[in-house]
């Protein structure tokens, strides 16, 4: 039998990230909205040409359609549950070193002149879909916004750090105030885990 897609295992407990995201928000968000992607994608690869790939194949390879936006959801959500951490302190600043820090200097000037675009991207992306920093193949780094299951492997883009703006990321902790999600989320980014997946060139 083949090797099913897996859940992916959260590196902190459910109610680690409140009050940015609750307890409650991650038993839907990741327990159930996930969960569906995940066994939607093994139900769609099952005896199919699909069901070897590892997911970032798989992603290369679909069609767009039902296949493609499962293994898009699945790698998304992957990645940005991957990439937090308990909120920092009240007053502390939590911000990337190292080579990140580096390039986003090198790309956009400084950290605050990045935050707000990226928080702009977020803000703005109409409807359902996803804002990404990526490196682009030349090493320099970018902020786009990719609607629905679309994702920055789909587009020779190495994926480093996401927000969810699907309204079922932040509704039952924001209600409508997506801004005021976007502006938390800053709180809990895990800058190590997205300096690690830069690629070195
Ligand atoms: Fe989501």
């Amino acid at each position: 039998m083949a090797t099913q897609i897996q859940m992916p295992e959260l590196r902190y407990g459910l109610s680690d990230l409140a009050p940015v995201i609750s307890e409650e928000t991650l038993n839907y968000h990741y327990g159930k909205h996930l969960q569906t992607y995940v066994n939607q994608l093994n139900t769609l690869i099952e005896a199919t040409e699909y069901e070897d790939m590892v997911l970032a194949d798989i992603i290369r390879e679909a069609p767009a359609g039902p296949l493609f936006n499962n293994a898009g959801q699945v790698f998304n959500h992957a990645m940005y549950f991957e990439q937090f951490a308990a909120p920092v302190k009240e007053g502390e600043e939590n911000l990337p070193t190292g080579a990140l820090e580096e390039a986003i200097y090198a790309s956009f000037g400084d950290f605050e002149t990045f935050r707000q675009l990226m928080s702009d991207a977020a803000l703005k992306l109409f409807g359902s879909g996803w804002a990404w920093l990526v490196q682009t193949e030349n090493g320099s780094l970018k902020i786009e916004q990719y609607p629905n299951a679309d994702n920055p492997l789909k587009h020779d883009q190495v994926p480093l750090l996401c927000i969810d703006v699907w309204e079922h990321a932040y509704y039952l902790d924001y209600q409508n105030r997506r801004a005021e999600y976007i502006q938390k989320i800053w709180n809990i980014i895990d800058w190590e885990i997205v300096a690690a997946r830069m690629s070195v060139r």
